[in-house]
């Protein structure tokens, strides 16, 4: 079967709707037909500051969510990255294989150390993508579900596979991205013109899963539209408005073309009550599943430490073939 896998930062706690449209939805589909890897990327996200209790916590909380957006944890692996040491011994390899240029033109990290500044900015955050090619390979990974702004991350992973490969001889399968164009880039409710993010975003423009159903539905209903009228996809034209007909579609499973129908001359304002009940129907259930999970940790971390067993399988004989390839001398 064709091999998965992806990554999510526990970083906020709450996903938001982006992370779970662009990404998260994906992942649970991809389970059925592939022998899938999921985990919460712990080790990425101390690349900046974390407060140690916070972190432990929303590693819980992010491994809680992803179970109650249907992964299955007896079709996949769901596991925490610093339970599989691999990630950090791969990575290492990785940043012996990478041009200081090369990851300097990463543009994730360009815009990230800018608005810290370099006294703040750490190495790790420089080498963010090196260990996120190393979790890729470690998996033999066919698809890689990620938003768009994973994309060029994921060409520095096709690269860094490639020349390895050409350098040791074939390794390592050359990964894809997998990417849902409808829904890869969910945008900012309040200011459309960036992404929908959990740094970026002010507190109105981020439609977290966890908020409580009845903030969610003020956020969409004072979304930023245009001064038009129409209820057309646009994304032009119509960032706010396109970003709210891909948000229902998505949760709804209606069609774009169908919902510019329903609501052909009609107000905005009715167009978004839907959006935010569409929104509402969902969380709301979601939350409850949340809870369930995140009420029983013990049984959580159970789950967690299956799939990091199920990883470790897996990392473990890529690990040392890559090591072998490269000359290091096994422990006898
Ligand atoms: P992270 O935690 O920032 O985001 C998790 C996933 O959500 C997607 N995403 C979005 N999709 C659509 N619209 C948005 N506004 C939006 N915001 C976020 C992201 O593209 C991502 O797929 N570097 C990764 C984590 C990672 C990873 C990996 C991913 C580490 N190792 C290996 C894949 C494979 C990150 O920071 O995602």
């Amino acid at each position: 079967r064709p091999r998965v896998l992806s990554g999510i930062q526990p970083t906020a706690g709450s996903f938001h709707l982006g992370n779970y449209l662009g990404a998260v939805r994906q992942y649970v589909a991809l389970q059925e037909a592939n022998d899938a890897f999921y985990m919460v990327v712990d080790l990425h996200a101390i690349t900046v500051p974390q407060d140690p209790a916070e972190l432990r916590a929303n590693t819980r909380v992010s491994a809680a969510q992803l179970l109650a957006a249907g992964l299955d944890p007896d079709r996949c692996a769901l596991f925490v990255q610093s339970h599989v040491p691999e990630h950090a011994q791969l990575g290492w390899v990785m940043n012996c294989l990478t041009g200081f240029g090369e990851a300097s033109r990463m543009t994730q990290f360009k815009d990230k150390s800018a608005k810290q500044g370099t006294d703040t900015t750490t190495v790790g955050l420089f080498t963010y993508p090196i260990l996120q090619v190393a979790d890729i390979l470690l998996y033999q990974a066919n698809a890689v579900p990620v938003g768009e702004d994973q994309r060029q991350h994921l060409e520095l992973t096709r690269d860094l596979a490639q020349r390895f490969n050409s350098r040791y001889g074939a390794t390592f399968t050359v990964p894809e991205a997998y990417i849902v164009k409808e829904t890869a880039k969910i945008v900012d409710l309040q200011d459309p013109t960036i992404k929908m993010s959990k740094s970026a975003s002010s507190p109105k423009g981020i439609v977290n899963l966890l908020d409580p159903p009845n903030q969610t539905a003020k956020k969409i209903k004072s979304a930023v539209t245009d001064t038009g009228t129409e209820v057309r996809y646009d994304e032009k034209e119509k960032p706010g408005v396109s970003n709210l007909l891909a948000i229902h579609s998505a949760v709804s499973g209606t069609p774009v073309a169908e919902l510019e129908q329903r609501f052909a001359g009609r107000m905005y304002g009715d167009f978004k009550k839907e959006v935010a009940e569409v929104l509402v129907d969902f969380v709301t259930p979601f939350q409850e599943r949340f809870h369930l999970y995140h009420d029983d940790p013990a049984e959580l971390d159970r789950t967690l430490a299956k799939g990091a067993a199920k990883a470790r399988e897996v990392a473990s004989v890529t690990l040392a073939s890559a090591y072998d390839r490269i000359g290091l001398l096994p422990p006898a």
